[in-house]
């Protein structure tokens, strides 16, 4: 396993590019398995849950071939609808195989995935949803098994105690496209991943209406055909990198990207007094030096449009070297605050308060050992460790590796100090005892 070793404290300059958007892809790939054509994705990051889906799909026998670092092709001609546990249980992001499973196969097998430390992650909503289209569903021995011969458009509410779900909506226009009559969504997600999807869908024949809105129109067709596609760019990458431009009072520009996909993060980094300057017709936000310290935010996460619970740990971090109390709420993964007790472990004063973290920022961040645990946590970690005075040592990078294309290399080339070294490269009084 990797680590990173991490010199906090040097100036950022220059222009970095986003990828493609890992939680676009992940659905686009799926959705390849709804078509016995051959489907051309470009823009794809190369990352290890894009290299797992592509396990999963020449698993079910589609034919999947990396064409380029970015490009991939799949024909999904003859596919079996069964996903299994040893399989599903190492990426959660498998459970959008359903829909396209039930879509063209009428059944699908998929074992139910595990949760993660960032909540339980339920399905219900996918299961309510596919129900509601006609679908008989019995959970078995770990297994959702989905008779999908009774499949039929229908109305269907998505929304729950968290608002609507990203790969619930996912999978249930997924269902739809090849269903039978009108299904009507309402309470859809309208991420811009889930609209790429849709842009996708569309290319390849689907019939889809209120595309980017809470309610979706769907005339289910007889079949669709394959297509070439370019994934979004990634906003919660970009959004990364804009912070650890603002955490080490850099200017920094990043490109490929879509403003428009990122109001509420920009609006937060606004509120805060960050200089930055959005170039939409270049696809670009640069990030400039600041004059003054930033001032504290007020943050609560919502379902897009809201401010993404992607970018909540890479937020907390900028507010824990911010003057002043910020005061944090997630309302979609109440429990998503592991990041919280490794930024202690570098200085930051952050108290919490059920889904609620305040923040004492200004005081300095110092290197320490520290330890990922999810995606976006992990992404906070390096972000503070590049502020921090001193060496940080991040453990278990994996968790990075699932979601960031090359981090390391691409905020070295900024002017960090970011060394991916292997474990045994620790100091012998970090190593993990067991
Ligand atoms: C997607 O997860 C993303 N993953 C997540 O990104 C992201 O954090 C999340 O959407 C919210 O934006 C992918 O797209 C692969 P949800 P998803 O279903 O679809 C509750 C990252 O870091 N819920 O929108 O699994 C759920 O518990 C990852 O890139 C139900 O109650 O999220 C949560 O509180 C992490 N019942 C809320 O809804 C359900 O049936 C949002 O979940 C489904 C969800």
């Amino acid at each position: 396993m990797d680590v990173f070793k991490i010199e906090g404290g040097c100036p950022l300059s220059g222009t970095v590019e986003a990828g493609g958007a890992k939680n676009a892809a992940l659905p686009i790939f799926a959705a390849t398995l709804l078509t016995g054509g051959v489907c051309r994705i470009n823009g794809v990051p190369d990352l290890t849950d894009i290299r797992f889906m592509a396990k999963i799909l020449r698993y079910l026998g589609a034919r999947v071939e990396q064409c380029g670092p970015h490009t991939w092709e799949v024909e999904a001609k003859d596919v079996h609808h069964q996903a299994p546990y040893e399989l599903v249980r190492q990426m959660r992001a498998s459970i959008c195989l359903l829909g396209p499973l039930v879509g063209r196969l009428r059944k699908a097998e998929v074992s139910l995935p595990g949760g993660c430390v960032i909540g339980p992650r339920p399905i219900d909503l996918h299961l309510k949803g596919l129900a509601r289209l006609g679908c008989k569903i019995d959970i078995r021995k770990g297994y959702v098994e989905v008779d999908g011969s009774g499949l039929c458009g229908d109305y269907l509410y998505l929304g729950g105690r968290h608002g609507s779900t990203v790969t619930g909506t996912a999978n249930m226009i997924m269902a739809a496209v090849l269903a039978p009559g009108t299904t009507r969504i309402e309470s859809a997600a309208c991420e811009p991943e889930v609209v790429d999807l849709c842009q996708m869908l569309v290319k390849m024949g689907a019939k889809i209406e209120g595309v980017g809105s809470h309610y979706l129109k769907i005339e289910g067709v007889q079949e669709l055909h394959g297509c070439e596609h370019t994934v979004v760019p990634d906003r919660i990458e970009a959004g990364t990198l804009l912070i650890a431009g603002a955490m080490t009072q850099s200017e920094v520009t990043v490109q490929n990207v879509i403003p428009g996909h990122m109001r509420a993060l920009l609006d937060a980094l606004e509120g805060a007094g960050l200089p930055f300057e959005c170039q939409p017709d270049q696809r670009q936000i640069t990030v400039f030096k600041q004059d003054a310290p930033l001032k504290p935010v007020e943050i609560i996460t919502l379902p897009h449009p809201g401010f993404p619970t992607d970018l909540q740990a890479q937020m907390l971090a900028l507010m824990a070297i911010t003057p002043g109390l910020s005061f944090i709420t997630e309302r979609v993964y109440p429990n998503r605050f592991m990041h919280v007790p490794e930024l202690l472990r570098m200085g930051a004063q952050v108290s919490m308060e059920g889904a609620s973290a305040v923040i004492n920022g200004g005081g300095r961040l110092y290197g320490a050992p520290v330890m990922a645990s999810d995606l976006r946590a992990s992404a906070a970690l390096v972000l503070a460790g590049l502020a921090a005075e001193g060496t940080t040592w991040i453990q278990r990078i994996y968790h990075l590796d699932r979601g960031y294309e090359q981090l390391e290399i691409k905020l070295n080339r900024l002017g960090a100090s970011v060394e991916r070294l292997s474990q045994d490269a620790l100091p012998s009084d970090l190593i993990e005892e067991g």
